[in-house]
């Protein structure tokens, strides 16, 4: 039995687990930080790198011993190392860098959003390659096809703000506070879609992208009109984006080969709804559809313990170097042509 230790700390979730092979998640903790960020309606770069360095120590401390386990029990330490807000990427990193040193174990540095991307492997031993993946979270919205463990071709990509982004300005211009993706979806059960007309960026277009920018704008002038109710303008919005969703990834499925799943990953995919309309469109296509638990949807370590483990089960594997150097970007497809506009948040 392999067993990685992953610790991811990219953005405002400081977090540690202990996954095995054979797919269980021996101990995981996740500390949020949603209250030392709350005040600023979103994550203050400084305040989570400092609050990561604090907390995580601990955390990984715990882990071992919910599990019975010490250092010496590992076969990897496998922790973010990028993309995300730089600061707390360090520390993640650092720690995980001593860690392999002092326990001379090797050390793997994970691409975040092949966490998010191989997540769904961890839940489902039966989703094999290729799948095709919608990752939405706080900082990206791509589709991607994913060919196998570091094999990710993106067919589709956001040309201004990501999914989750959309979801949180939204709260932020409700006044549902932070994090913002779980409140809009609580008001926008009690909403009427209809009641509010908002606009669907780039719906139909060729070129199979993403945008959200305009929706966001027109959420503010509906807010703005002083006329709707809060949860009509909710409801209204993620309908929006959902038939955007759904529009796009139809648009890519229509260009490749028959996929083995259809896969949603990222915080976004937490979304009941975003989660329903794309069951609804594989069972269109006659395909497998997957996505992970919740707690495997928002960022966490379990995730990062998995892709760890996805590499050190890939043949010629070679652990990661110590000097290597924290990314605060770092592309799933290095070929992928740049998109204009398309940001990179976290
Ligand atoms: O993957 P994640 O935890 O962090 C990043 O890597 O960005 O994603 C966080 C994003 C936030 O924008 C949050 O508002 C959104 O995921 N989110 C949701 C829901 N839960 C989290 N958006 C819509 N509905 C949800 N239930
Ligand atoms: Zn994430």
């Amino acid at each position: 039995m392999t067993i990685v230790l992953g610790i991811e700390s990219s953005c405002d979730e400081t977090a540690a687990a202990l996954v095995d092979d054979g797919r269980t998640i021996i101990a995981q903790r996740i500390a949020s930080q949603d209250e030392a960020h709350r005040p600023y309606g979103g994550v203050v770069p400084e305040i989570a790198a400092r609050a990561h360095a604090e907390r995580l120590a601990p955390l990984i401390k715990a882990v071992l011993d919910d599990a019975g386990l010490s250092l010496a029990d590992l076969d990897g330490i496998a922790a973010t190392a990028g993309p995300g807000l730089i600061g707390g990427v360090m520390v993640g990193l650092v720690s995980a860098k001593a860690l392999a040193m002092a326990s001379d174990k090797p050390l793997i540095a994970v691409n975040h959003l092949e966490g998010h991307a191989l997540s769904p492997r961890l839940a489902d031993a039966s989703l094999t390659f290729p799948y095709l993946l919608l990752l939405v979270s706080g900082g990206h919205c791509q589709i991607l096809l994913v060919e196998g463990v570091g094999r990710y071709r993106r067919l589709a990509t956001t040309i201004d703000d990501a999914l989750g982004e959309a979801f949180d300005k939204t709260a932020k211009i409700l006044g549902l506070g932070f994090p913002g993706g779980p409140a809009v979806e609580r008001i926008a059960a009690t909403g009427h879609a209809k009641a509010v007309a908002l606009p669907r960026p780039l719906l139909g277009s060729a070129e199979p992208n993403f945008s959200f920018a305009g929706l966001k704008s027109a959420v503010l002038r509906a807010k703005q009109a002083n006329v709707h109710q809060d949860a009509d303008i909710a409801a209204a919005f993620q309908q929006a984006a959902i038939d955007c969703v759904i529009d796009r990834t139809r648009k890519v499925l229509g260009t490749i080969a028959r996929p083995s799943a259809l896969v949603v990953a990222g915080g976004v995919a937490a979304n009941r709804s975003v989660r329903a309309a794309l069951e609804a469109l594989a069972a269109e296509h006659g395909l497998k559809f997957v996505a992970p638990p919740l707690a495997l949807c928002t960022d966490n370590a379990a995730m990062i313990a998995w892709a760890g483990l996805e590499r050190m089960a890939l043949k010629g594997f070679t652990p990661d170097p110590f000097d290597f150097v924290a990314r605060p970007r770092w592309p799933l497809d290095p070929d992928a042509a740049p998109v204009r506009g398309a940001g990179v948040k976290a």
